[in-house]
């Protein structure tokens, strides 16, 4: 059962809230693991992504990559940073993006659903949703057995 999935919610009050989330899924990385951010404009995309990469053992700051599209960084693993936002599927199509999925170190990919056909099937899914000021909601959904075991393992013992 390859299309079987599997969710799991986080409540997020504050920016360092969002952090544990993102240690958590730090820790849990491998090569090639996936990560997609979607949300609007200002959801946190770029904040989870930071944390991420600071507990990832990535050196130094972690800007959004909006401009360049994908930044490179060296932590326990590669970590792949793009976003995607500002590009069509058509153009995106000639980055060669598999070559990142698929290699050594992992990719966190802000705006991923504007490149559904691109993507593996197999990767970790976050939707932000903005309730307030500092409140989110973050849906993680789990597409392949990798994922589904993350989702299952932050159901039961939390972040
Ligand atoms: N609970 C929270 N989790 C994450 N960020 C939060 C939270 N509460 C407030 N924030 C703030 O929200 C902002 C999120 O901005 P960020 O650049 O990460 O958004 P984004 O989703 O990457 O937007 P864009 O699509 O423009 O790249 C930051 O200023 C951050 O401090
Ligand atoms: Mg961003």
């Amino acid at each position: 059962m390859d299309n079987q999935t599997e969710q799991w919610e986080f409540h997020s009050n504050s920016e360092a809230q969002t952090e544990t989330l993102a240690a958590a899924l730090a820790h849990l990385a491998v090569p090639g693991s996936l990560i997609t951010l979607d949300g609007d404009l200002g959801a946190g995309k770029t904040a989870f992504s930071k944390a991420f990469a600071k507990h990832l053992g990535v050196p130094g700051i972690v800007n959004s990559p909006t401009f360049t599209l994908i930044k490179e960084y060296e932590g326990r693993l590669p970590l792949y940073h793009m976003d995607v936002y500002r590009i069509s599927q058509d153009e995106a199509e000639g980055l060669g993006l598999d070559e990142y999925f698929f290699g050594t170190g992992v990719s966190l990919v802000e705006w991923a659903s504007i490149i559904p056909d691109l993507l593996p099937p197999q990767r970790l899914e976050l939707k932000i949703e903005t309730l307030g000021p500092e409140q989110r909601i973050i849906r993680l959904i789990g597409y392949g057995e990798p994922y589904l075991q993350w989702c299952r393992s932050l159901a039961e013992n939390g972040v």
